[in-house]
């Protein structure tokens, strides 16, 4: 079929045609924005999963959420450096600097001594144009905890004054820094506490609530961390039918019921299996001899832009590691298991096997358990063994 006319969205963070099995994320999110802009800021909300179940496409929603009802948003991607204090600089600028445009007032302006102040602490000083005078003593202390909490709290009081709020979304939360999330925490802490309409939301890989929780104690009673999974059958049926639907194309129940099993109901398999299909069916009514006609094609696909892509990235070390738990079948794993199957102790391997927990390819659901934060990462390494 005509693949301009192709509804799925195989990618990172690309809009499904159809946003499946999320209403109850997406409407709990909102009681808690409104709230917040009627001076009860609650919990944070951060949506925890695994590699491409939709964290992104969901935070994004929230996003579109808060703008709708007049927020202001900083998006922000942490990356694996770790660079928040630049990253958030530029993302409040450009917010208080709205906030100041629409007409001049005392608190924007505040703010942005303020931010002048946070910025200078910044390696690189004053990188970001702001023409006026830091606020000396205020967000200058070159603590990050100490600095952000007047930062938030200052832009949170700009934001009042505006009859508005401001939502912080940080894609990827696990690659903060232990400092960085530190210091995000005890300021949303505080904003909280002074009724605040500032909104942090965040998403980031499974291990994401015990760094939050080996950061402050008191993380967990400030945050929500709901797991997003693979949809339901019901839900994966629908995330391939109705896009098709819109456009006159059905589904044979056999080939249903055969890409749930091949996906998993994993969305971003779904969107691959999807967009695939579309383009080698002829139409309008897609049934299994077509997914059979297209499983080389779609696993080479998966092969090359969802797993091998993460393997790059790794020493042959690591790889090593990886190769071991892929051995021992579907996970979790004890890490004695894995060592044992390396041949070598478990403490010789435990620094290889935090730093591919900070890389973000496996994660421990359990004390001593390992896992891949990659679905079906295991049978990848199985199925390409000796040629990755
Ligand atoms: N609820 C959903 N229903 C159908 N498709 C979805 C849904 N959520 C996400 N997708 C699709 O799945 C793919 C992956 O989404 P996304 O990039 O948001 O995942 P992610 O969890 O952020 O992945 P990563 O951890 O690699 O960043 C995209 O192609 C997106 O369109
Ligand atoms: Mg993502």
């Amino acid at each position: 079929m005509d693949e301009l006319q192709n509804p799925y969205r195989p990618g990172a963070g690309t809009q499904p045609p159809a946003l499946l099995g999320r209403d109850a994320y997406i409407n709990h999110f909102g009681t808690l924005l409104r709230r917040a802009l009627n001076g009860m800021p609650g919990k944070s909300v951060m949506p925890i999963g695994l590699r491409g179940v939709g964290k992104t496409v969901l935070l994004n929603r929230f996003t579109e959420i808060a703008e709708n009802e007049g927020l202001a948003v900083a998006f922000i991607e942490a990356p694996e450096t770790g660079d928040l204090r630049s990253l958030l600089t530029r993302s409040l600028r450009k917010i208080l600097l709205t906030f100041d445009a629409r007409k001049p007032s005392a608190k924007a302006l505040k703010a942005l001594r303020v931010l002048k102040s946070f910025q200078m602490q910044l390696p690189d000083g004053s990188s970001v144009s702001l023409d006026l005078d830091a606020l000396a003593g205020t967000a200058d202390s070159g603590v990050l905890s100490d600095d952000l909490t007047d930062l938030l709290v200052a832009a949170g009081e700009a934001a009042v004054e505006r009859d508005t709020g401001i939502l912080i979304a940080i894609d990827e939360v696990q690659y903060l820094t232990a400092e960085e999330l530190g210091a995000a925490i005890s300021a949303i802490h505080r904003t909280t506490q002074l009724n605040l309409p500032v909104v942090l939301v965040g998403a980031g890989l499974p291990q994401l609530p015990g760094l939050a929780g080996d950061s402050k104690s008191y993380a967990e009673r400030l945050f929500e961390f709901p797991a997003i999974g693979s949809l339901n059958d019901s839900d994966a049926r629908a995330a391939l039918v109705v896009p098709a639907e819109a456009q006159g194309v059905t589904f044979t129940d056999d080939a249903i019921a055969a890409l749930i099993a091949e996906t998993a109901g994993y969305p971003y398999f779904v969107q691959e299996w999807g967009y695939h299909l579309w383009n080698h069916s002829q139409g309008p009514r897609i049934d299994l001899g077509d997914v059979d006609g297209v499983r080389t094609i779609v696993t080479d696909h998966l092969d090359r832009n969802f797993f091998l892509v993460r393997l790059d990235r790794l020493t042959p070390k690591e790889k090593e590691y990886l190769a071991a738990m892929a051995e021992l079948g579907p996970g979790p794993h004890r890490s004695g298991d894995i060592a044992a199957a390396l041949g070598v102790r478990v403490e010789s391997v435990a620094p290889r096997r935090s730093g591919l927990i900070t890389k973000g390819m496996i994660y421990s659901p359990a004390h001593g358990d390992t896992a891949f934060t990659v679905p079906l990462f295991g049978e990848f390494m199985m199925r390409t063994k000796g040629r990755a």
